[in-house]
């Protein structure tokens, strides 16, 4: 019989634990598609940015104080503020047509750095018709006037004030770059999230030799960028328990990663570069090759394969910690050494 691969996330049903993460390509209603034909278990769109907002309302302001100080002959034109359409609202109005277009869960994507007006958009997005919502924290922690405890009060608010507008499910898409990330995931969840996603992958800039400018470039990931996000998987599942929903992004390409994230309990694997490397089908490939290698071990579905190596559950949890520290770097063998 056919392994099931069925899973669920943030309280979300699921055909398959490997899900299409938010890129340029997600907001493409033919791609979308193509993901769900090829197997996708869920589609999160792209991103919609904070600073994308603020712009759309310094642009309705500005079109709104045209025209105040002309005079009363000219007081007839008014800009036709009902027409404005800003990258929000064009936004929203994906949403529902992938919604409409789509048989699998539509998760949207907000970007965000501080807490503002701007937040009422998790509300705008689910009215839209998101099946749930993943919010990504991104900022560099480059102001020496801020301190780490500041930040992550300023980042928990945030995370509060999105629980309280929305009722549809929602995540919390993290970067690794927390001083105690135990205790910060702890306090997304108890501050609402239903799900965190690990890890978001900071695109480090450049510079270009001849013009010393500073070049920024998104490169694609690698399978080994996936070592990250499963050690702190690892940890986290027995600390954070099983009604947590926990999504492994960064380094998922094969089926082996897939196999690697469920094993140390996360609910679903979330693929970016191997789908805009290699297109949507890649989708369909990894999940035969799922099916195959957990056939080949007699594994009957992902809910028996899932969180079979936890912290909790490996004979040697401090490998996941720093106990691993030393016997890694002894580990290392030369070249001479291995006859090459
Ligand atoms: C070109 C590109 C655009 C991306 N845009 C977004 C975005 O808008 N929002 C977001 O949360 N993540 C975005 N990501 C991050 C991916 O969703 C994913 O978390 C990250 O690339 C790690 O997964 P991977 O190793 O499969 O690439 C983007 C990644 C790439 C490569």
């Amino acid at each position: 019989m056919t392994p099931d691969l069925r899973t669920r996330y943030l309280g979300l049903d699921l055909r398959s634990p490997i899900v299409a993460s938010s890129t340029p390509l997600t907001g493409d209603l033919s791609f979308v598609k193509q993901l769900e034909d090829a197997g996708a278990g869920a589609v999160v769109l792209p991103s919609l940015f904070e600073e994308e907002i603020l712009h759309d309302e310094l642009e309705m302001s500005r079109a709104l104080d045209q025209g105040t100080e002309q005079f009363a002959e000219a007081l007839g034109y008014f800009p036709n503020v009902a027409e404005f359409k800003g990258v929000g609202d064009r936004y929203l109005e994906r949403i529902a047509k992938t919604k409409a277009a789509l048989a699998v869960p539509v998760i949207a994507s907000l970007n965000a750095d501080s807490n503002g007006s701007w937040t009422r958009y998790a509300r705008l997005m689910q009215d839209a018709g998101a099946d749930a919502l993943e919010l990504n924290l991104y900022h560099v922690a480059a102001d020496p006037e801020i301190g780490s405890s500041f930040r992550e009060q300023a980042d928990i608010d945030l995370v509060a004030e999105v629980a309280n507008a929305i009722t549809i499910p929602f995540s919390v898409k993290l970067s690794p770059y927390y001083a105690a990330l135990a205790n910060f995931a702890g306090r997304v969840v108890g501050a609402g999230a239903d799900g965190l996603v690990l890890f978001n992958r900071f695109y480090q800039p450049d510079l270009d030799l001849e013009t010393f400018d500073v070049i920024n470039k998104v490169s694609l990931s690698h399978p080994t960028e996936l070592r990250l996000p499963l050690r702190w998987i690892g940890m986290l599942r027995p600390q954070l328990g099983a009604g947590t929903g926990l999504a492994a992004t960064s380094g998922i390409h094969g089926a082996t990663d897939v196999v690697k994230a469920l094993a140390v309990g996360a609910d679903i694997t979330m693929m970016a570069s191997a789908i805009l490397r290699h297109g949507a089908g890649h989708v369909g490939t990894v999940e035969r090759e799922l099916i195959a290698w957990m056939e080949e071990r007699e594994y009957e579905s992902v809910a028996q394969l899932r969180g079979s190596a936890t912290a909790a559950n490996v004979p040697n949890p401090t490998a996941f910690e720093r106990a691993n520290y030393l016997a890694t770097l002894h580990s290392w063998t030369t070249p001479r050494e291995v006859g090459v």
